[in-house]
């Protein structure tokens, strides 16, 4: 005889398709994670995961969206080092609180960032790009994809320590900007290695360094910034977000359909072969998502990164 009440509760599952919104446009970064994962973790939900891109104002229209529309696990968020860590320090007034608001799921992946030029530049290294920076000022124009958002944190970072004045060029996402670099319509673009690796190796943009200590094992020649003395810290991450107060039981569930896609075979060597780091279990989980964020919302406000508006 089974009493109510005994044994553990049942682990929730969805019973129609689970939306993901992503806040930035088709093509990018995000975009990509999110499609990379979204089939595996379907396959063990037993529903079908889409993407609804939501671009804007530098992820906050997509993030705000969510926070209206989300009643229950059926409606997930990617969010990531901009929406999730950076925005608050970038922008005034996000609308949002990412620590507060939302419930933490789980890391999806960590992807470092990548100095890029368009090649009619010809500019070959880090030192070479300053120069011409300062030579040109406003006349160069940095790509990135909206206020708060990760390359428009980098594109802060590269113009506080170059102490230089380009122009900044908005778009939906860096998606839609690495267009418009290959276009030669804008002239730099620090992006996530997962959206610009594929341009790197066909020779069509011109990588001058990852930010970082180190290299990244799919683009060995490329040099860290560490290594050429500049000392910028930054590291992109993607992660899945539910609403605040969400019940552990649909938590549970999401975070494991989550780290089995990131355990499958396909979309970990799809992650892999774009430069993305995988969460290890220990950093997959939702304390260490929701540590993260904590940590990167205190890290950007910090004043002596002067990137303040
Ligand atoms: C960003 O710069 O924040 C991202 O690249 C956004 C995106 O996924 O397009």
């Amino acid at each position: 005889l089974l009493l109510a009440g005994h044994g553990p509760a049942a682990a929730w599952q969805p019973d129609r398709a689970i939306r993901v919104i992503v806040p930035f446009a088709a093509g990018g970064p995000s975009d990509t994670i999110a499609r990379i994962v979204a089939t595996e973790m379907s396959a063990v939900l037993h529903q079908p995961v889409y993407i609804d891109n939501i671009p804007g104002a530098g992820g906050a229209t997509g993030v705000k969206r969510f926070l209206e529309e989300a009643y229950d696990s059926h409606t997930l968020l990617v969010g990531h080092m901009g929406t999730h860590g950076a925005a608050p320090a970038l922008k005034s007034d996000i609308g949002y609180d990412p620590v507060k608001d939302f419930a933490a799921i789980g890391l999806a992946a960590s992807t470092p960032m990548v100095i890029t030029v368009a090649p009619k530049l010809g500019v070959k290294d880090l030192a070479g790009l300053s120069v011409l920076m300062r030579t040109r000022g406003s006349e160069m124009h940095i790509a990135h994809a909206g206020q708060g958002s990760v390359s428009h944190a980098a594109a802060m970072l590269l113009q506080s320590s170059f102490g230089t004045t380009a122009a900044l060029s908005s778009y939906q996402g860096t998606g839609p900007a690495l267009n418009d670099l290959l276009a030669d319509k804008v002239d730099i673009l620090i992006d996530q290695i997962v959206n610009i690796a594929p341009a790197i190796a066909a020779k069509r943009v011109q990588a001058l360094a990852v930010v970082g200590s180190r290299r990244s094992e799919i683009l060995p020649s490329v040099a860290a910034t560490g290594e050429l003395g500049f000392n910028v810290e930054m590291n992109a991450w993607n992660a899945f977000f539910a609403k605040k107060d969400t019940p552990p039981d649909e938590i549970a569930t999401i975070n494991a359909a989550l780290r089995y896609a990131l355990n499958d075979p396909r979309s970990r060597a799809r992650l892999l072969d774009l430069g993305a780091d995988i969460p290890d279990d220990d950093a997959g989980t939702p304390g260490a998502l929701a540590k993260l964020v904590k940590e990167e919302v205190e890290r950007w406000a910090e004043p002596h990164l002067e990137i303040r508006r």
